[in-house]
């Protein structure tokens, strides 16, 4: 990225200069003296006398801590305003001084490239701030005021005559690094400004991941009424009818279990109105909350059994029955205060997933990739999170989001599992809830949402995912 790159190249033309400051010190300056002598073990010994130069360094240094030492004193003055003018005068006194000194440089015709033009071009810019500033604070002309603000840019007149006369360009470096710094900084509040805004079209996965998410937006009550704690919802991802919209309510039954109902309707819209909506009943019934639709299947955990089973939503009927292998399932390695979720289906950009545990695995969190036709597992990762540990997990571009209670009014994404790079991480993302428990998360690439059934609401959060950080 740029940033990187412009901090290479800083780091790059700062050890220049100073290899460059180095060299200009030894062409300057003539060795005075050197006296060359064998010590006891025959080693040559050699000592080096430096002259005075006929450089003014002590005077530059002064003139730099004149400079340092006026622009504090000018800033503190600025607090105090009935001393105004009285301070005003010396400050001028002193700028006649620098005035001089600089003169003085300027006539003397030795190479002034050890010497930080830069800093003293800063100092009297700073200077020069607080006299406008001055000026504007001050009702009326000021004639003192005035004057003062010409001598500074005099004075930067000068500071610019005297940079001209450098023949080791290491100035114009010295600039070329501020500008650059100048870009660096643009750069990083460019940087810090974009991670809110930033777009990434549906279905994309150029981004870094969550950055942050929105507050809930509460759609509904779940048709089945209060009571109905427990169950899922979403919208459907459909890649083969992407026109169609499809939004699906699943209820579990009071036991907080068993899914027996679902209703689907075809528009956000008609949802909200509950208007036109199909109501089913599952011919072989569902356990836990963890369902979800995908291409217009329903996939879900089969009643008391480690099965999974695809629904056609089209026909209401079984189309594919198959065991997870190994699966934990009846309520053993469930989510932290929501039962009977042994089985968690997710979608993401790339498909069908489901979010498990084993003996095996002694209650982490596997997270296996099916293929969505025959619900065979293509892939199977292993994680480190204890998977009761969790209240909720779902995946967006093949990384693996768990959630955990931080209190009755807050989740925090606290856990991730990225199947790309088989890597796991910590991240504190706080999303707030408007009941106790969080039952499913469901993912959907299109919109970018995630849709939360949170003690019997339909609540929905948006997403926003930082640039990929290189
Ligand atoms: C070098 O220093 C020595 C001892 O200080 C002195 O005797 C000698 O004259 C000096 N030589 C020159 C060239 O300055
Ligand atoms: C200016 O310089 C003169 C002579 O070097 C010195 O006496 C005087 O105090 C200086 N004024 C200020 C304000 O520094
Ligand atoms: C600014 O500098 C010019 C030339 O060095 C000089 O003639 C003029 O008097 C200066 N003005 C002030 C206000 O110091
Ligand atoms: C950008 O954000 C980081 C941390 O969030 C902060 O340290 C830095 O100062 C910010 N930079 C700018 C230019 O705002
Ligand atoms: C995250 O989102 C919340 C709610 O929209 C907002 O108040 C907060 O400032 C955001 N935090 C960051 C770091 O962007
Ligand atoms: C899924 O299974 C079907 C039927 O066996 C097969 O045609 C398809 O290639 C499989 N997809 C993947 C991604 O393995």
């Amino acid at each position: 990225m740029k940033c990187v790159n412009l901090a290479v190249l800083l780091v790059f033309l700062q050890n220049a200069i100073a290899v460059n400051a180095a060299n200009t010190m030894l062409q300057n300056v003539p060795f005075a003296n050197v006296t060359g002598s064998l010590n006891d073990n025959g080693v040559c010994q050699c000592s080096v006398y430096l002259p005075d130069t006929v450089f003014p360094v002590q005077k530059v240094e002064m003139l730099e801590i004149t400079a340092q030492v006026l622009s504090e004193k000018l800033e503190r003055e600025l607090t105090k305003v009935s001393q105004y003018t009285k301070a005003i005068e010396t400050y001028e006194q002193k700028i006649q001084n620098l005035t001089i000194k600089v003169e003085h440089m300027e006539s003397t015709s030795v190479s002034y490239t050890e010497l930080d033009f830069q800093l003293l071009k800063l100092e009297i810019n700073e200077m020069e701030r607080l006299v406008t500033q001055l000026k504007s604070t001050l009702v009326g002309s000021n004639v003192i005021v005035e004057q003062l603000y010409v001598e500074i840019k005099n004075l930067t007149l000068m500071v610019n005559d005297l940079e001209s006369l450098d023949k080791n360009n290491i100035l114009l470096i010295r600039r070329e690094i501020v500008a650059l710094q100048n870009r660096l900084k643009e750069c990083e509040k460019h940087r810090n400004q974009t991670t809110t805004p930033s777009y990434f079209p549906p279905g994309s996965c150029g981004h870094g991941g969550i950055v942050n998410i929105s507050q809930p937006y509460v759609v509904q009550l779940n048709w089945r009424g209060f009571s109905f704690k427990y169950g899922s919802w979403g919208r459907d991802y459909s890649l083969r009818t992407p026109q169609k919209d499809l939004y699906w309510v699943a209820p579990l039954n009071t036991d907080g279990r068993h899914l027996e109902y679902y209703r689907l309707h075809n528009s956000y819209d008609d949802l909200l109105l509950l208007k036109n909506a199909r109501e089913l009943k599952i011919p072989y019934g569902g356990e836990g909350s963890g369902t979800t639709v995908y291409n217009n299947f329903m996939y879900y955990n089969i009643y008391n059994s480690r099965d999974m089973g695809k629904l056609d939503l089209n026909t209401n009927t079984l189309a594919v029955r198959k065991a997870l292998p190994n699966a934990a399932y009846g309520n053993r390695f469930s989510y932290a205060g929501v039962g009977w979720q042994d089985m968690d289906f997710a979608v993401d950009e790339s498909g069908l997933w489901v979010i498990y545990s084993t003996e095996d695995s002694t209650g982490n969190i596997m997270i296996s990739k099916l293929n969505e036709t025959t619900l065979d597992v293509l892939h199977t990762w292993n994680t480190r999170q204890y998977k009761p540990s969790i209240s909720n997990a779902f995946i967006i571009c093949g990384v693996l989001y768990a959630t955990r209670p931080v209190n009755t009014r807050k989740e925090e994404i606290f856990y991730i599992y990225n199947t790309n790079t088989e890597q796991e991480g910590k991240i504190s993302i706080i999303m707030d809830k408007m009941l106790e428990t969080i039952q499913s998360i469901n993912y959907n690439p299109s919109d970018q949402v995630l849709y939360v059934y949170n003690d019997g609401y339909l609540v929905k959060h948006n997403l926003i995912f930082q640039p990929v950080l290189h």
